[in-house]
């Protein structure tokens, strides 16, 4: 069982990569192999809409030879996805956004006579901001997924408000883990494996999987309370 993490954040040790590491050790304990990419490590140009082209060329791989083609095979290849984004003004960053358009490649294989290759693949989402936005942006993922054949697990969306304190969020952060979890066992029974579909909720290993992420991504707590270099001066963000 592939889990592919996929970043949305240029913040490698920023609140989505918490909670997305997090949510990868979720996986792990449940036996799947995964892997994490960042959607800011390399170029995603913006979908240009070839569907609508008279002789469309919109099926996979991608036109493109850049490093999106790069996650949409490992995204080809993965049994399951989980997104983290940070939220930007209500939505994931448009670094992955990018990325999800493009991904129109992978479902329009319906227009070539074929499933969509995200039939069968099992996704969550994580939101990550500093005020608003959690529902709707891991919502916006979620929605898009599903509509694209993807399969949605029990407790597939995890969000917290706390930036780059959200390994600090404890309902979130169980969230997280469950993603992780969900994600793995949902993938099982769709292999066939009975497993129990249920939210896991275990302080031990919460607190467990919180010291390894702090540790991996060598973060330090300064036990002070608050969250970002600096207290916003605005209502919203
Ligand atoms: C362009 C921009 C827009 C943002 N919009 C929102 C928003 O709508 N809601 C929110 O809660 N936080 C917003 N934020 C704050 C980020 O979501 C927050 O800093 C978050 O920690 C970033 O995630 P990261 O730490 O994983 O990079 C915004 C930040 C930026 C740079």
């Amino acid at each position: 069982m592939k889990v592919l993490g996929v970043l949305g954040s240029p913040h490698k040790n920023g609140g989505s990569a918490q909670l997305l590491l997090a949510a990868l050790k979720g996986a792990e304990r449940e036996g799947a192999k995964t892997e994490l990419v960042s959607v800011y490590d390399g170029e995603i140009k913006p979908c240009i809409g070839c569907i609508h082209d008279e002789e469309p060329n919109c099926k996979f791989p991608c036109i493109f030879e850049d490093y999106g083609k790069i996650i949409l095979e490992k995204i080809y290849e993965a049994d399951g996805i989980i997104f983290s984004t940070p939220i930007y003004w209500f939505a994931p960053s448009g670094q992955l956004k990018n990325l999800i358009d493009r991904m129109t490649c992978l479902e329009n294989m319906v227009s070539y006579g074929e499933p969509s290759y995200l039939e069968g693949k099992v996704v969550g989402a994580i939101a990550v901001g500093a005020d608003e936005g959690g529902a709707w942006t891991g919502g916006y993922i979620i929605t898009t997924m599903t509509s694209m054949g993807a399969i949605i697990p029990p407790w597939g969306i995890a969000y917290s408000h706390k930036a780059d304190r959200a390994i600090y969020d404890d309902k979130a952060l169980m969230d997280a883990i469950n993603i992780g979890i969900l994600t793995t066992r949902t993938i099982a029974r769709l292999k066939g494996i009975p497993t129990d579909l249920t939210f896991v909720y275990n302080k031990d290993l919460l607190e467990t999987i919180r010291r390894e992420v702090i540790v991996s991504l060598n973060f330090i707590n300064t036990g002070k309370e608050g969250y970002g270099k600096r207290q916003a001066k605005r209502s919203s963000i």
